[in-house]
């Protein structure tokens, strides 16, 4: 499957999860239209988000890839942006909308990011995040990253810098599929 030409990916979510949650959910691959939208959502969830002109240069550059659960309106519940070089992919950000946390939409989208890179040849896939951030550290960890580094005193001003942890994932094309398949229905036009 050429990455490029993925435009969108349907599926439902688990009923037992959400039991509250509409039907339909997206995967749609990020492009110029989407950055007003994620330069709202990296305000409101970071303290050092990427601004609206980082993102237009990132949006711009060849190694750029993101991805985006959308919900039947077409709003961003999660995302995840990236570089990817060559057989490598490094996640640069990934959030979900304050209103849509704790559903499982960050490791639904991770996972089938994932698997999208692995299908287009990348081997690693790694990120750094700041140690206090337990949360994401538990969310990459169940989807499959471990701890490969640490670069301390990497995030924020004297004297209240924090260590980055660095995790990392081999793409392993077996069990990529297994968490693709898990909790979501291809559509035809992508399958
Ligand atoms: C981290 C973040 C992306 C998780 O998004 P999410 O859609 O709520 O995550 P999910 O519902 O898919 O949760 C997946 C796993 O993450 C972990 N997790 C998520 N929120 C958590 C919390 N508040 N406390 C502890 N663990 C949490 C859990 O291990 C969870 O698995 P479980 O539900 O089986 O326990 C979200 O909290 C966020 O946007 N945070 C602010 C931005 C940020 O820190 N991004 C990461 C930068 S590296």
């Amino acid at each position: 499957m050429n990455l490029k030409k993925i435009r969108q990916r349907s599926f439902r979510r688990r009923k037992a999860d959400a039991p509250d949650a509409p039907d339909l959910m997206s995967l749609i691959a990020l492009a110029k239209a989407h950055e007003a939208a994620i330069a709202y959502l990296e305000a409101s969830l970071f303290e050092r988000p990427f601004t609206a002109d980082a993102l237009t240069s990132l949006f711009a550059s060849p190694a750029f890839t993101g991805y985006a659960l959308v919900d039947e309106a077409g709003d961003i519940m999660s995302y995840i942006l990236m570089n990817q070089v060559l057989d490598e992919a490094e996640i640069l950000s990934l959030g979900t909308a304050r209103a849509q946390q704790a559903k499982g939409h960050a490791s639904q989208l991770l996972n089938t990011t994932c698997a999208l890179l692995m299908e287009a040849g990348v081997c690693r896939i790694y990120l750094d995040v700041a140690e206090p951030n337990l949360p994401a550290r538990a969310l990459y960890a169940g989807c499959g990253f471990s701890e490969s580094g640490r670069r301390p005193r990497y995030y924020g001003a004297a004297p209240q810098r924090q260590d980055a942890i660095i995790m990392s994932k081999a793409l392993d094309g077996h069990k990529m599929i297994n968490e693709t398949a898990r909790g979501m229905r291809l559509s035809d036009e992508i399958r």
